[in-house]
């Protein structure tokens, strides 16, 4: 119990930080690209956010949440996702009072108590951005484009880009009457979960993985075919600028999402590399989201990535390449610690990254170390070059040996490695 981690989450541990803190520079400087600011909101919110702001007929709130009481009594849960704790970042801090649209993104740990396996976590991460305050199809585009350009950045192939229009409130009524009458004459031919949803939630049946569900919707009506001609043409619009802009997408009829809050357009990427958690994000249109956490109608956009599934995608594709390399081991032999604590201290200042034994090895056990680490270079600090002003380089990839002048040590190294 004491030596292992809680099930559903993991450690990043060093080997591994190195390629998570690359994605989080790639997110940063692209986020700022496109003219995202950054938003931290707390790890867990008031129960009742998600409870209304996700929707009491979804998975995340029906079966997922981590919930618990605090000392006072409050119902808090740690969040499951990210849009609904902005959207009320977003109304307490009155931006709405701000130049519109205010365009915000995130970077953080996400909490679901799912069932464990390959690529579902129950801590994950994700990035996210979210845009309120505008209803233009072009903002539709501008998420989307931004989160298969981060995915280009990171060099992942082979991805899909599903896209569908789950249409505004009135659209999905009409949807969800249609699929009520069409599946109560399917229910035998549902899974159990599925079962249950008929009346629930009949959408999510569209979208269930169990192929007897998809056998019993293959003639179900879809969202596209109940979409009023406002979101017909929303969608159409969204469609011609992701079209503008070369953006590959598939139009996915079933697509609706797991999440009670979206209106209009919908989208996912696609891993087919990953099996079968291969949704590696997504997001959509949630224009009636602010007005359910009790603000005024405020349209919004936004998506989510999930980043060990990313992570996963990329070490299948193999696009993982070392990223930390240490430059210089400083290794003393006989009596040339405080010199070499000196050495130290003066890389350390001029941006060269190094270390030292403190083990006690002898010089041949410090080359031996330093090879093992993947040194780029050792500084030999030996008694007979300090007599001369000298200290020995060793290229620990060419294997060449040279002394060099101690005060010309920080320029030699850095002229060899820039
Ligand atoms: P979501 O589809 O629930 O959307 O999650 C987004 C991504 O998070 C998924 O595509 C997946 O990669 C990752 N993810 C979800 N659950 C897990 C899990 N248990 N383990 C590992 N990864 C997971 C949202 O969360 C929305 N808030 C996205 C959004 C933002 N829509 C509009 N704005």
């Amino acid at each position: 119990m004491l030596t292992s981690k809680p099930r559903g989450t993991n450690d990043i541990i060093p080997g591994e930080t190195e390629l998570w803190q690359k994605i989080e520079a790639i997110i940063t400087s692209l986020a700022r690209n496109y003219g995202y600011r950054e938003i931290r909101t707390p790890i867990f919110e008031h129960t009742e956010l998600f409870l209304r702001g996700v929707g009491e007929n979804t998975d995340i709130v029906d079966k997922e949440m981590y919930t618990f009481e605090d000392k006072g009594g409050r119902s808090l849960t740690l969040r499951p996702e990210g849009t609904a704790a902005v959207a009320r970042a977003y109304l307490e801090n009155k931006m709405y009072a701000w130049p519109q649209p205010v365009k915000m993104y995130y970077l953080g740990p996400m909490f679901r108590h799912d069932r464990p396996q390959a690529g579902r976590y129950r801590q994950f991460h994700q990035f996210g951005v979210e845009i309120f305050g505008t209803s233009h199809p072009a903002s539709d585009a501008e998420v989307i484009h931004l989160c298969m350009a981060f995915y280009q950045l990171i060099g992942l192939e082979n991805l899909e880009l599903h896209i569908n229009s789950v249409g505004c409130p009135q659209c999905r009524e009409i949807l969800r009457q249609k699929l009520m009458a069409y599946f109560e004459s399917h229910r035998n031919d549902l899974c159990s979960i599925c079962r249950q949803r008929v009346e629930r939630n009949p959408l999510r049946i569209l979208d269930c993985k169990n192929k007897i569900c998809r056998d019993a919707g293959k003639d179900a009506p879809t969202p596209l075919d109940c979409l009023c001609q406002e979101c017909r043409d929303h969608f159409a619009s969204v469609r011609r600028y992701l079209d503008v802009q070369q953006i590959a997408y598939i139009v996915n009829p079933r697509l609706v999402r797991g999440l009670d809050y979206y209106t209009k357009t919908a989208f996912e990427v696609i891993a087919p590399d990953i099996g079968a958690q291969s949704a590696i994000g997504g997001g959509g249109r949630y224009d009636g989201l602010v007005e359910t956490c009790g603000g005024p109608h405020i349209p919004g956009v936004g998506f989510a990535i999930g980043l060990e599934r990313t992570i996963s995608v990329i070490r299948k594709q193999g696009l993982e390449q070392e990223t930390h390399r240490l430059m210089a081991f400083v290794a003393m032999a006989g009596d040339t610690e405080d010199v070499a604590t000196r050495i130290i201290y003066t890389l350390r200042q001029a941006g060269v990254s190094c270390d030292r034994d403190y083990i006690g090895r002898s010089l041949k056990a410090q080359m031996k170390y330093a090879s093992k680490i993947n040194a780029k270079y050792v500084v030999i600090v030996g008694e007979d070059e300090l007599a001369r002003g000298n200290v020995t380089l060793r290229d620990m990839d060419t294997g060449k040996q040279y002394e060099v002048e101690l005060d010309k040590l920080v320029a030699e190294i850095k002229s060899n490695t820039c």
